[in-house]
């Protein structure tokens, strides 16, 4: 039975649930994102998987011609030397006509201002109170708060979702959305519980049949447990939560030495060999993007019955196991 879970989150979004499939380097592709979408949550595409602006064009162009529901797009602002021509990416995704952007990275003023200018809904995901308040302030329309358990960068402040989700509830006006962690419709229930209007995942995602991956990282995913991440890059204030392998083992083991610097480890997570495990399979190669929701995953379903499932687990949860604790 496929219900629906209605909250101001939704209705600002135009989305049937309030699920979004958060933005993800390489595996955010069109068959992804209108794969969420078309289930009714909210799809995103990943603007700097795509080589050029004019590639990320054609792939909101693709993503189109895969579904007929909102989709958005994941703009990183990454901490680079060398940063790429986002002012370009802007404006391939303003052109395109896309309404929903998800905005991930520090200081997004500059493009948060541009996306707004034309009317575009901003999703600004951050790992911290005094983040998200000052998102609010920049006019973010929606914030995605993302807790320690989270894949990607959970920030320096090593704050879970029990306590980052409600906190963030408490400081902003605007809607938040719970990530890290979350895999399934206790998750969402629980968020639901916190004060959130929403969840977003990631890990979870990648274990779907049209994730469009190697089916080993699947079969990886599924396989992992709770205790299967490392954090990386700690000691240089810039943390990474990534999947337990044999190359995230041996970043940790040159970064714990005194006197290590990133270039000891540059080869070894350089973005190019993360692409080549999720197309080879092979989890010796690079570094693979996992959060401690790995110990919830435990098959690989269409993006269809996942969030048919969570949708309907979550409102169990609500209407039946909560409902029968009350007195
Ligand atoms: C494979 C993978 C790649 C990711 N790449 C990005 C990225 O490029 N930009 C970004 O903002 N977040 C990225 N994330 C983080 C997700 O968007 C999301 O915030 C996170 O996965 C939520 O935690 P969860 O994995 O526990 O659901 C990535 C996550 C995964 C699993």
């Amino acid at each position: 039975m496929i219900v629906a879970l209605a909250t101001p989150f939704t209705r600002l979004l135009g989305i049937e649930h309030p699920i979004v499939q958060g933005g993800m380097q390489w595996v955010g592709r069109a068959e992804l994102a209108a794969a969420v979408s078309n289930a009714g949550a909210l799809g995103i595409l990943t603007a700097l998987t795509q080589p050029t602006p004019e590639d990320l064009a054609k792939e909101i162009a693709r993503c189109r011609g895969m579904t007929d529901k909102p989709f958005g797009v994941n703009l990183t602002i990454l901490p680079t030397m060398t940063p790429p021509p986002y002012g370009e990416y802007r404006s391939a995704i303003i052109d395109s006509g896309v309404k929903i952007v998800e905005t991930a990275g520090s200081k997004p003023k500059e493009h948060v201002d541009h996306f707004k200018a034309h009317e575009i809904k901003v999703i600004h995901k951050c790992t911290s109170v005094r983040h998200a308040m000052s998102a609010e302030r920049m006019g973010v329309d929606v914030i995605s708060i993302d807790g320690f358990e989270c894949a990607g960068h959970p920030g320096e402040d090593d704050v879970p979702g029990l306590v980052l989700i409600p906190a963030t509830v408490d400081k902003v006006k605007i809607p938040v959305i719970a990530s890290g962690g979350i895999a399934d419709g206790r998750g969402l229930a629980a968020a639901l519980a916190l004060g959130a209007q929403g969840v977003n995942m990631g890990t979870r995602f990648c274990a779907t049949r049209e994730a469009p991956i190697h089916e080993n990282i699947k079969k990886y995913l599924v396989d992992n447990d709770e205790r299967s991440t490392n954090l990386i890059f700690r000691r240089l204030h810039n943390t990474a939560r990534v999947g337990k392998n044999s190359v995230s083992d041996e970043v940790v083991r040159i970064l714990s030495q005194p006197e290590a610097t990133f270039e000891q480890v540059a080869q070894l997570v350089r973005g190019a060999r993360g692409r080549e495990l999720l197309e080879s399979g092979n989890l010796d190669v690079g570094l693979v993007w996992a959060g401690q929701s790995q110990g919830l995953i435990r098959d690989v379903p269409s993006v269809a019955n996942l969030v048919a499932r969570i949708v309907s687990d979550a409102t169990m949860v609500i209407e039946r196991n909560l409902r029968a604790m009350l007195r």
